[in-house]
C-alpha cells in the first residue's frame, strides 16, 4: 500500500482531519468553500531558506530569482521582498503584478523570447534590474528603446547550451534548434556577445543565462551546464577580451508529485552546483562570477494543496469507479496536458483505510479530464473533501474558465491564521469582458 506523504506543516489532527499551518481544513472549507488552493507560508519560506543555505558556501555574490511563471501573486511577492530574493518575469503582466506589489523594480529581471515593445518600455520606465536577451532582433529593439528613453540597460544573453534534461536523465545533444536563446555550437552566441559589447551602446553585457528544463530530479544536467557555460565565458575572455560577471543557471529542480518520486535535497544540490562553479572557474582561471538561480516549482510547488468536494460517484461494475470533484482541468490542467501524476487523500477522513481503487474525474466535458488515474482511497461519499498535494506551481498559473468554471480561491496559511490572497471568481467575473454591441 502507498504511504501518505505529507508536506510542510501538514498534519492529521485528533479528529483525523488534515491541518495545514495549524488550521483544520474543515474550518477552511466552511469559510472559503471549495475548490480551494491552500498555500503553506512556512513551507515556502523553508524552501527559500534551503536555497539560501545552499548558496551560502559560494564565496562570490549570488541571487535567487523566483520564476514568477510558477505562480505570480502580490502577497507572494511581499514574502519574497521580505526574504530578500529577486524575481524573474516573462511578460508585462507579471512585471505589472510585481510593481503593484511594490516589489523593488531593480530586483526584477525580464525573460521571454518575444518581448513586446510595450513590455520593454514598461520595464525601461520602471528601471528594472536587467533583461535576459533571447535573440538578435530583441537585442536591437532593446537597444533602440533604451536609446529613446536615454537608459543604460544591463543584460544577460540566453544561451542554448545543447543539453536536454528530463526528469530522470539528461543528454548533451549540442542541439541549437530551440525557440529559446542563441546557440553556442553554431557561433550565434559569440556573435550576439560581440554585437552587444561593441555595437549596442545602450546595452551593458553582464553575463549569460541558460535554462535546461523543468521538473528535473538529476543534478548531472546542471553540472554539465556549468562546464559548458563557464567554458563559454572563458572563451569570450580569452578570444575577444570580454569578461562577463554574471552566470545564471536558470531553474528546473523537480518536486515529488507521488510517493514514488524523490524528494530533492535542495541545499545539497545547490551546494554541489556551487562547488562545480568554483572548480570550473578555477580550471579556466576565470574571475568568480555572480551566481544566479531561477527556481519556480521548487519554491512554491509542495506548499500548495488543493481541496475539492466530492460530488457524483459512478461505479461501473467490474470496470471502474469514478469519483468526481468540483474542479479538474480548469484549475489543474497538468494531468491532461503533460500526463502529470498527483497524490490525493480524503482530508476529512484521514483515519479511514484506503480500500478501493478509483479514478478521480474532473467536471469538464472532456474525456481527458481525469485528475488521477487509479488511486486507492477509503470508501468515499458525496461531500467528502479530497486533498490533492503539491499543487502550488503551474496550476493556478495555467488555470482557465473552460466550461464556464470560475477559478478557485487561494488562501495563505501560517501559524493558525488563514488569509485570502486570491478571491474566488464569480459568474459575474466570467462575463466581465463580454460586450453586447448596440442593436443585439
Ligand atoms: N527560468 C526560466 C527561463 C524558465 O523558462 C523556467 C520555467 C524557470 C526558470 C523555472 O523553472 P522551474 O524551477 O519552475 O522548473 N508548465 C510546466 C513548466 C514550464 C516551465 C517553463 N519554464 C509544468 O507545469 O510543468
Amino acid at each position: 500500500m502507498r504511504l501518505l506523504r505529507l508536506y510542510g506543516t501538514m498534519q492529521k489532527n485528533e479528529k483525523g482531519v488534515l491541518e495545514i499551518g495549524e488550521v483544520g481544513i474543515d474550518k477552511l472549507v466552511d469559510e472559503f468553500d471549495t475548490p480551494l488552493i491552500v498555500l503553506d507560508e512556512k513551507e515556502i519560506r523553508n524552501k527559500i531558506d534551503e536555497y539560501k543555505k545552499g548558496l551560502s558556501s559560494y564565496p562570490g555574490e549570488s541571487k535567487i530569482l523566483y520564476a514568477s511563471k510558477a505562480f505570480a501573486n502580490r502577497t507572494l511577492y511581499r514574502i519574497f521582498k521580505e526574504e530578500n530574493i529577486s524575481l524573474d518575469v516573462v511578460s508585462g503582466g507579471e512585471l505589472y503584478t510585481a510593481l503593484k506589489a511594490n516589489f523593488p523594480a531593480e530586483e526584477v529581471f525580464f525573460h521571454g523570447n518575444n518581448k513586446l515593445a510595450s513590455e520593454i518600455e514598461l520595464a525601461l520606465k520602471n528601471n528594472i534590474g536587467g533583461f535576459i536577451v533571447d535573440n538578435f532582433p530583441e537585442a536591437k529593439l532593446l537597444n533602440d528603446l533604451a536609446d529613446k528613453y536615454n537608459k543604460n540597460v544591463e543584460v544577460m544573453i540566453r544561451l542554448t547550451p545543447g543539453i536536454a534534461a528530463h526528469t530522470h536523465d539528461f543528454m548533451v545533444t549540442g542541439k541549437v534548434d530551440s525557440k529559446f536563446g542563441v546557440g553556442i555550437k553554431n557561433g550565434d552566441a559569440e556573435k550576439l556577445v560581440d554585437l552587444i559589447s561593441n555595437k549596442y551602446k545602450n546595452l551593458k553585457l553582464k553575463g549569460i543565462h541558460a535554462h535546461i528544463g523543468s521538473q528535473i530530479y538529476q543534478k548531472e544536467g546542471f553540472l554539465k551546464l556549468i562546464e559548458i557555460m563557464v567554458k563559454f565565458m572563458a572563451d569570450m575572455k580569452n578570444e575577444n577580451g570580454i569578461t562577463m560577471t554574471k552566470l545564471d543557471l536558470g531553474g528546473g529542480l523537480g518536486i515529488p508529485h507521488t510517493e514514488d518520486d524523490p524528494v530533492i535535497p535542495i541545499k545539497k544540490y545547490v551546494k554541489e552546483m556551487v562547488e562545480k562553479v568554483i572548480k570550473e572557474v578555477n580550471n579556466h582561471n576565470y574571475p568568480l562570477p555572480e551566481l544566479l538561480l531561477e527556481p519556480g516549482r521548487s519554491i512554491i510547488g509542495t506548499a500548495g494543496t488543493t481541496l475539492y468536494e466530492i460530488g457524483m460517484i459512478k461505479d461501473i461494475e467490474n470496470i471502474k469507479k469514478y469519483i468526481t470533484i468540483n474542479g479538474g482541468m480548469s484549475d489543474n490542467i497538468r494531468p491532461s496536458l503533460y500526463g502529470a501524476e498527483y497524490e490525493a487523500f480524503l482530508a476529512n477522513k484521514m483515519n479511514a483505510k484506503p480500500e478501493e481503487e478509483v479514478s478521480i474525474a474532473g467536471k469538464c466535458c472532456e474525456t481527458g479530464d481525469i485528475l488521477i488515474k487509479d488511486i486507492k482511497l477509503p470508501v468515499s461519499k458525496r461531500g467528502d473533501i479530497l486533498a490533492v498535494t503539491c499543487t502550488g506551481a503551474y496550476t493556478y498559473a495555467l488555470s482557465n474558465n473552460y466550461n464556464g468554471i470560475p477559478r478557485p480561491a487561494i488562501v495563505l496559511i501560517n501559524e493558525g491564521e488563514a488569509n485570502l490572497i486570491v478571491k474566488r471568481e464569480s459568474y459575474k467575473d466570467l462575463i466581465k469582458n463580454d460586450v453586447i454591441p448596440a442593436g443585439y
